[in-house]
């Protein structure tokens, strides 16, 4: 049996090498070599994944070259017992999903995930992939040749769940105890063990959520059945010659004054992997923008012997530090305040002439700085320019399935709403999500997760008791987690910040050596203590963020809150930094509904409203139920007729209570962290779900964006904005923007059911001055609205006051009687409300006759659409829904405008975009348009 040789050095590995069968023809799929030049860098590209309740050969034997899956030598390995998968990485349901034996319409339909059997997943499961070398045979002769080329192999593995056993060609070349953890990521030279024909075997090992770091779902969704078990991201092989770099980090320096001039620093590790023969290299570096173009070469910083190439004796490391000077670097900025150029810094090492290894990163010169307040909370600053976040917590599949399309519509989705953020709740996903995030200006804030094993603090009440704390393994694994993930994001202009603690705040040796390898890496943005204020470790200082709720309804009002007079004791209202929360809402439009509810679960969602559910949280969660939300939903919509009209209604509910968040936040945002308590941030718990949710989202499952979407979308998708303010019954004034400035008029008007005016008012001209990045009060008082009897609209409209230009516009519907809270019965999940307002007057609103004229602009999926409202009363809640020639929702698709209320004879001009991927081609077909009093049509396109 083989011994576990990783630790004892792969010395060893040398001479046994010889004990290793010469490989002979292996019925291998791929017969091209995974790599072949210095520097190349390829991911195992497919697996055959078992469980080892199969098959009970062990896995040295398994990883043999000339085992032939499918060959008579053992039947247990027979080609038809595994799952042949097309794919690099894949949890086993993952893995499962990729090979065809499940799929998700059938999987994620009504509770059938909840019948799966997880017993099959308390076993470890075996990964095996067979992959060619071209070997270089006069490549290992001699060794005692002083600058003898070489040629090396790395395999490099980026987290495997739970833990991992690790076998190539008959010998375990890692175990479980260092190759443990989601995110542990470590670098194993296997040289001595290629050939020509290789095998990879992984024994991946079961995850429970207290006892092992990986990706847990607390009570957002299910938990897969496997608990994410398996090589969720990508083994790779690497090719070098005998140094090879390790440890690339780019950082830069530069004014952000006035960006004169800067400086880009590169740092690596050269090591010579030869353990007999010392090298001489040479070094090229350079940085360029990402097109190439301005290159610089970086100058090697002077070294202690100054030499012309650098000398590593056998086994040698050395740290390298190498610097280029940009002049006029061209600035990064998040989406909404400029652009995203990017640059591109390489770095070569080359032995007696050849190249040994190559090395980049793509990086931006943009800087992130945070500080905590006078009040205790986080202001971020990026460019030397305070940034409010508006965010959302982003959830990755719930089979940690990537795919990059999906993910670049997601984040197109996010700040096409107006967010400028993502937060990452330790689901730090694959390293092309940075790459994305990038390109498309969403900043991401990181950060390891909470409620399970990565918290599993003694001073953590929250965990089942006893905690087990950290062994001395546990936190190895948690410091290669940090490496390797620091590694990863450093470089990245998109990144906002790292959270090194969740709900709770690493011990001070967790919090050292996370601090130490962020250090290592390079790492120049904020770390974070923890989302939220139950401590934090004195190495770090409290974080600045408040996870104090809602996470379940609460009326718009809550976030304007005044009363009590105590801050803190207004728990999420539109004050500091809010680091998860929201009001509950996130209802799927009813055509996403019927695909995945059946009609008994369709019929409890609206008949059935205090019932537990199984799209929503666990049934262990508070949130599994929709019940306080049902409550609200009946008090103040009245009682739905049918499931449509519920669903009708909750989209109301929903985007009044997105767009309340959203626009409190902004007009309580003011660009000093010592103003009395602006409001720094918020995180919108969550943006989306893991599976078809029914609430927590603002993007649902099939990518169709309804009413929570476009409340947010109403409140942030504006540079420039008016917003109501529901507690002061005023209108403020807001402007995001880096730069935009000038006179500005707002005007308010109030009307009834009946469209007959009840008030309008306006700025004086010339009173209002608009200023970049700030907000402020555009209209103490607004006549007409206290003691309402009926619902009345409030149409709120910004322009400039130079041109009379629309910059917004927006409609409030309001009732008799406001919403109130009870403060002093607030929990850590939402603050009760004791009465409500009133919008059943909605339901006896007249019909209002609206039409729709597309103008398609393009044969790229673009049209200009004209929505009128031809009569006297307002067109309430108009929602346009974009279908394929059989009916179908065609997503994703930007919509400037969606769920609209118009004014009587208003017209709008709209525009529509779908989302192609690649060379894809339009689908949409007609245009279905319906209102909460619009009759249902359908307009060709
Ligand atoms: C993972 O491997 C796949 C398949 O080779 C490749 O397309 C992808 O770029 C790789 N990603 C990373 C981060 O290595
Ligand atoms: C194989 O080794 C020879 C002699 O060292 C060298 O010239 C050649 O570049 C090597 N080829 C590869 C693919 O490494
Ligand atoms: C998944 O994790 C949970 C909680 O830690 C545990 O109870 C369960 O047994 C695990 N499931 C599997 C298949 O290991
Ligand atoms: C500005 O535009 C609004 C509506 O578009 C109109 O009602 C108003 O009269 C205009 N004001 C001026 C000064 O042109
Ligand atoms: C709606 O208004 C349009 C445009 O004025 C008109 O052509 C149409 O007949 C009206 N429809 C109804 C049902 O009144």
């Amino acid at each position: 049996m083989p011994k576990n040789v990783a630790a004892a050095g792969l010395a060893v590995l040398a001479w046994m090498n010889l004990a290793i069968p010469v490989a002979f023809a292996v019925a291998s799929t791929v017969d091209l070599p995974l790599v072949s030049a210095p520097g190349d860098v390829a991911a195992i590209p497919t697996w055959d994944i078992q469980s080892t309740a199969k098959i009970t050969t062990d896995p040295a034997a398994l990883s043999r070259p000339g085992t032939v899956l499918g060959g008579d030598s053992d039947s247990s390995i027979s080609s038809s017992s595994w799952y042949h998968v097309p794919v690099s990485r894949c949890t086993i349901m993952g893995c499962l999903s990729k090979a065809g034996v499940y799929n998700d319409s059938d999987l994620f339909f009504s509770d059938r995930m909840a019948a799966f059997d997880q017993l099959q997943f308390q076993v470890p499961w075996l990964y095996r992939s067979e992959f060619r070398l071209r070997v270089n045979a006069t490549s290992s002769g001699s060794r005692n040749d002083t600058n003898k080329y070489s040629t090396h192999y790395l395999l490099e593995t980026h987290g495997i769940t739970s833990s991992a056993d690790i076998y190539i060609n008959g010998w375990q070349v890692a175990n479980r105890v260092k190759q443990s953890g989601a995110y542990g990521g470590h670098v194993y030279d296997v040289t001595d063990v290629m050939g020509e024909a290789n095998v990879i075997v992984v024994r991946a090992y079961p995850t429970d959520y207290f006892r092992d770091f990986s990706l847990g779902f607390v009570d957002w969704n299910p938990y897969p059945p496997d608990n994410g078990t398996g090589v969720w991201r990508n083994v790779t092989l690497r090719q070098t010659g005998p140094v090879a770099i390790e440890s690339l980090s780019v950082t830069t320096d530069f004014s952000v004054v006035d960006a004169a001039s800067g400086t880009v620093t590169i740092r690596a590790v050269v090591r010579n992997l030869d353990k007999t023969t010392s090298v001489q290299l040479d070094i090229n570096a350079a940085v360029a923008r990402e097109d190439g173009t301005g290159e610089q070469a970086a100058k090697l910083e002077p070294l202690a012997t100054d030499t012309s190439g650098i000398q590593l004796t056998a086994g040698q490391a050395m740290q390298l530090t190498l610097t280029a000077a940009v002049s006029t670097p061209v600035v990064w900025w998040p989406r909404q305040w400029g652009d995203q150029p990017l640059y591109r810094a390489r770095l070569r090492v080359s032995v007696a002439g050849q190249t040994s290894d190559s090395a980049s990163k793509t990086f931006g010169f943009r800087q992130v700085t945070a500080a905590v307040g006078g009040a205790g909370d986080i202001m971020f600053r990026i460019n030397g320019r305070p940034f409010q976040v508006l965010g959302g917590g982003y959830n990755p599949d719930v089979f940690l399935r990537w795919d990059e399309t999906r993910f670049a519509a997601q984040a197109r989705y996010a700040l096409h709403m107006g967010l400028n953020t993502i937060r990452l709740e330790g689901k730090m996903e694959q390293p092309e999500l940075y790459a994305v995030a990038d390109r498309l200006g969403l900043m991401v804030l990181a950060g390891w997760e909470c409620c399970d094993k990565w918290e599993a603090w003694a001073y953590n009440e929250n965990l089942p008791q006893p905690v087990t704390v950290w062994t001395e393994a546990d936190y190895g694994t948690a410091n290669a987690s940090m490496r390797h993930e620091a590694a990863v994001m450093q470089a990245h202009p998109s990144i906002l910040g790292f959270l090194v603690g969740g709900d709770y705040w690493p011990d001070d040796r967790a919090t050292a050596l996370y601090s130490a390898r962020l250090a290592d890496a390079g790492w120049q943005a904020p770390v974070v203590a923890s989302a939220g204020k139950i401590g934090y470790p004195q190495a770090l200082g409290p974080g600045g963020m408040k996870m104090t709720g809602p996470y379940d309804w609460v009326p718009p009002h809550y976030w304007y809150a005044v009363s009590p007079a105590d801050d803190n004791a207004r728990h999420g209202a539109a004050f500091g930094f809010g680091s998860e929360q929201g009001a509950g809402a996130g209802t799927p439009a009813l055509s996403s509904l019927r695909r995945f509810l059946s009609e008994a679960d369709l019929e409890d969602l609206w008949r059935a409203p205090d019932k537990g559910l199984y799209h929503m949280s666990t049934a262990d969660s508070f949130f599994h139920d929709r019940s306080i939300y049902n409550a609200a939903l009946k008090q103040r919509y009245g009682e739905a007729t049918s499931l449509a009209d519920y669903v009708l209604r909750a989209q109301m509910a929903d985007y009044e209570a997105t767009r309340a968040e959203f626009e409190a936040f902004s007009a309580f945002w003011t660009p000093d962290e010592n103003d009395s308590r602006p409001a720094t941030g918020v995180v919108y718990w969550m943006l989306n779900g893991g599976w078809p949710t029914l609430h927590w989202a603002l993007i649902d499952h099939y990518l169709l964006p309804a009413g929570a979407y476009f409340g947010v979308k109403a409140a942030a998708g504006r540079l420039e904005h008016v917003v109501y303010d529901y507690a002061h019954r005023s209108v403020v004034l807001i402007n995001r923007s880096r730069d935009r400035a000038g006179r500005r008029s707002v005007q308010a008007e109030l009307i009834d059911v009946n469209g007959r005016v009840l008030a309008s008012t306006a700025t004086r001209p010339g009173a209002l001055n608009s200023t970049p990045n700030t907000s402020q009060m555009a209209l103490q008082t607004i006549p007409g609205l206290t003691a309402l009897t009926d619902v009345v609209f409030l149409k709120l409209t910004l322009a400039d006051g130079d041109t009379n230009h629309t910059l917004s516009r927006g409609v409030y519907w309001l009732g008799p009687g406001d919403d109130s809270l009870d403060w002093g019965s607030s929990t850590w999940f939402y603050t009760p409300t004791i009465a409500y307002t009133s919008f059943r007057g909605l339901d006896a609103l007249a019909l209002a006759n609206v039409t729709v004229v597309p103008k398609k602009t393009a044969d790229d999926g673009r049209h200009n659409i004209t929505l009128a409202n031809w009569s006297t009363v307002p067109a309430v809640f108009v929602h346009l829904r974009l279908v394929d020639a059989v009916g179908a929702d065609v997503t994703p698709v930007l919509w400037s405008d969606n769920y609209i209320t118009l004014w009587p004879r208003e017209t709008l001009q709209l525009t529509l975009e779908e989302i192609l991927s690649g060379a894809g081609t339009a689908r949409g077909a007609a245009i279905q348009v319906g209102g909460k009093n619009v009759e249902t049509t359908v307009v060709s396109l």
